[in-house]
């Protein structure tokens, strides 16, 4: 198998999951395990990290693992622990540099296995501050960006390799050839794993195992999460599972009615919706902060629930997590939290409820297909994600009734105008923004002071990585056009074209 040594990257899993899926074992560890778990393994594997090597406290390793003879790749933080440890030199870059690069590879004289199959000029998605500018002694740099002399280097007869970019992101060309490559290196038979029923039909299994004749509550929102993990759920306990709709009034236009139609009328399943919308706006009253936002609802989705639970006698909570949530949340020892994902990192320490995850470890394009094999319809498996905080964390500033109103109706001609161009499918997201900025305007004679609405349309497979969606010109003056024609507060549409990262995906 490969030993992932974790130094607390936002993308260690979809490493793991990567290497997965190309046939290997993986196991991931922390630096402290990794000499010992090395012993027996094929391949090592070093992730980023947040810290930098030059950093008091910046997580390491024992030098003797680059003597074990197993081959090794490190990855951004990993290249730079290896050059460091092995007597190369790595110093904070003075700029820092996020997204795409242009991978050199022409200039290389001798033939490199990791490169294998990989042609020069390829794109390479990029994530860090600090780079290496002097190589080991017995390396060799095999590809450079504009900006990075060492963007590849390789010790050839001792088989390490260092990269600055990140293979695992989609983003990446011909980052699974190169992963591809590493494992071939590391003597890795390269066998493609599938999800597919009898894997799915295990999950249920595992559920059945675990509940016994436990009841269990479930969320359900309405996105694909949330129903996929209340489907697994429903198909292990029956009707032990209790789903409820919480209306947080936090929610899309028309959400309530998307659920009922599908659940009660496919499923037959019995949804208890409950109005929550006071609750809500009480608890979030003067918050600003994205954190204590995220907090705050975590909380108050909590507190409902536990009322749920006394009334049920419940003691299990089934939420739709999944593992970008998870990691955005912080979830390894070194990794650094981006945003309390509400059905993670915000809820209560003294919460009574046990939770059952069936998700956590999936990425959002698998949790689809195991949707698919549960025969999920389309309108549910195709939904763009809504985040769990929901229209909250895309108001920027406190959260009034007002605001919510207008952002849902500019959220409306938003999705009306891409589903007429059938361009709702082919992106990640398309939503707008209260952005909470005012600026001056004109209708008829008179000044205006209006709103900001921003609109956020982007691509992406793994959450991870995203870019902004190249929308027709034409499709965003029709929907500017709307959105000021008939929201009177707003008279000013803008365009996000940030990419992921540096930008995440919601504003929040
Ligand atoms: P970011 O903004 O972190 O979002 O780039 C990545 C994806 O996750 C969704 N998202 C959430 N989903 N609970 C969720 O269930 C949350 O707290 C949450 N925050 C963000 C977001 O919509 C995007 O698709």
């Amino acid at each position: 198998m490969i030993i992932l040594v974790d130094f607390g990257s936002q993308t260690t899993h979809l490493i793991a999951r990567r290497i997965k899926e190309l046939g290997s074992e993986i196991l991931i560890v922390t630096p402290d395990e990794a000499m010992e778990k090395a012993k027996g393994a094929r391949g090592i594997i070093l992730s980023g990290s947040p810290a930098g090597v030059y950093e008091e406290d910046s997580p390491t390793i024992d030098k003797k693992i680059f003597e074990l003879g197993i081959p090794i790749l490190g990855i951004c933080y990993g290249q730079h622990l290896m050059c460091q440890l092995l007597g190369g030199e790595v110093v904070l870059g003075n700029k820092k540099e996020y997204g795409p690069a242009i991978l050199n590879s022409e200039f290389r004289i001798q033939s490199s296995e990791l490169l294998k199959n990989i042609p020069s000029g390829i794109t390479a998605w990029m994530s860090h501050g600090d780079k290496v500018v002097k190589i080991p002694q017995g390396f060799e740099t095999i590809a450079q960006t504009e900006t990075i002399e060492h963007a590849v280097i390789e010790n050839k007869n001792k088989k390490i390799y260092g990269i600055q970019f990140h293979p695992e992101v989609i983003h990446t060309e011909f980052g699974e050839q190169l992963l591809k490559n590493f494992l071939t290196i590391a003597g890795i038979k390269i066998k493609k794993q599938e999800i597919n029923k009898e894997f799915v039909e295990d999950i249920i299994a595992d559920i059945k195992d675990s509940v016994g004749s436990e009841k269990a509550i479930c969320a359900l929102s309405g996105g694909v999460d949330s129903s996929v993990a209340a489907l697994l759920v429903y198909k292990a306990i029956g009707k032990n599972l209790i789903s409820c709709y919480i209306d947080s009034g936090l929610m899309r236009d028309g959400e309530t009615d998307i659920l009922k139609q599908v659940f009660a009328k496919h499923y037959n399943m019995d949804i208890k919706i409950i109005d929550a919308k006071k609750e809500f706006l009480i608890a979030l009253k003067g918050i600003v902060d994205p954190e204590l936002k995220r907090k705050s609802i975590g909380k108050t989705f909590i507190e409902v629930f536990e009322k749920i639970a006394k009334e049920s006698g419940a003691k299990l909570l089934v939420q739709g997590t999944i593992y970008p949530d998870v990691i955005e949340s912080a979830g390894s020892k070194y990794a650094h939290k981006i945003k309390s994902h509400h059905n993670v990192g915000g809820l209560p320490e003294d919460m009574k409820l046990i939770l059952i995850e069936p998700l956590r470890q999936f990425y959002k394009d698998e949790v689809r297909k195991i949707g698919q094999i549960l025969g999920l319809p389309k309108e549910i498996i195709s939904r763009q994600p809504f985040p769990g905080p929901g229209l909250a964390v895309r108001i920027i500033g406190d959260v009034t009734e007002s605001k919510l109103e207008v952002l849902r109706k500019a959220d409306k001609i938003i999705q009306e105008e891409t589903e007429k161009e059938d361009l709702y499918k082919n992106l990640w997201q398309i939503f707008a923004v209260f952005t909470g900025i005012k600026t001056t305007g004109v209708r008829g004679d008179n000044r205006a002071y209006g709103e900001t609405i921003a609109i956020r349309a982007i691509e992406s497979q793994d959450t991870m990585s995203a870019n902004f969606a190249k929308l027709p010109w034409e499709l965003l003056d029709k929907i500017s056009t709307r959105i000021v024609n008939e929201i009177k507060e707003v008279n000013r549409v803008v365009y996000d074209i940030t990419n992921k990262p540096p930008a995440t995906m919601e504003w929040e």
